[in-house]
């Protein structure tokens, strides 16, 4: 049931990943990062249509380059902002008000399995306000002070790393960017940080080590390997 929306923020410099273009269109495999991971979200039976906040200079380049995956009416390029949180608000901004279903999707996140984005939209469309990928911690987890020694050992068995897709009843997820102030900008990392806010309750699925979010150079490494099936 094609019924969802996905918004693909894609508008950073991707500056830990060291100089050269922004990071949603460095290559990986031949291809960039956005199309990687565009091609995967379209391939969910979930997936409506796309929203990308490219970055501001870019967006022929991306209309370009996606041209193979998807095309308008599907596929809206809006400008990113200068945070994560204001590019999704401004892809959010152009999704029509019969749309049910958001989901929102990192770039970076370019190998995201179709079951991954399947998994999120059914718990959505099941009922859930608000649904992300999660994985358990592995590491050994501690608190350091400000002079690098240990204050204390994390229990990590409650403790999960967030993935994106991310998936939200439409409304739910508009509420939670209407009312986060302008003071509050880039203090939450993740859209369900948001939603949490408001007092809503997020479930929580099963994430992919696929789904991994290419942040430093080795990680294009790890990212190949996974493509081609080397590890993973
Ligand atoms: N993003 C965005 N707009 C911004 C900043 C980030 O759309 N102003 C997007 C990135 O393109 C990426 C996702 O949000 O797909 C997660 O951000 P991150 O991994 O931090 O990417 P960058 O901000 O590009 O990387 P860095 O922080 O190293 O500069
Ligand atoms: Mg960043």
């Amino acid at each position: 049931m094609r019924d969802a929306v996905v918004l693909v923020p894609a508008a950073g410099r991707g500056e830990r990943l060291g100089p050269g273009a922004p990071k949603a269109l460095r290559s990986l495999a031949g291809e960039p990062l956005l199309v990687h991971a565009v091609r995967r979200l379209v391939a969910s039976q979930s997936v409506a249509q796309v929203v990308v906040a490219a970055p501001p200079q870019a967006r022929d380049d991306v209309l370009h380059l996606l041209a193979p995956v998807i095309a308008p009416p599907a596929l809206t390029v809006v400008p990113g902002g200068q945070t994560r949180q204001a590019s999704v608000a401004a892809a959010l901004a152009v999704v029509p008000d019969d749309i049910d279903i958001v989901l929102v999707h990192d770039a970076a996140r370019a190998l995201v399995p179709v079951e991954l984005v399947d998994r999120v939209a059914a718990a959505v469309r099941a009922g859930h306000d608000a649904v992300i990928p999660v994985l358990p911690v592995v590491d050994t987890v501690k608190r350091v002070d400000a002079h690098g020694y240990v204050t204390g050992t994390v229990d990590r068995a409650p403790l999960r790393a967030v993935q994106t897709p991310q998936g939200f009843r439409h409304q739910v997820l508009r509420r939670a960017y209407h009312e986060v102030g302008e003071s509050e900008q880039g203090q939450v990392t993740d859209d369900a940080g948001l939603v949490e806010r408001l007092g809503i309750r997020v479930y929580t699925v099963p994430g992919s080590p696929h789904a991994m979010k290419i942040t430093h150079p080795s990680d294009l490494q790890v990212a190949e390997s996974l493509l081609t099936g080397v590890a993973g």
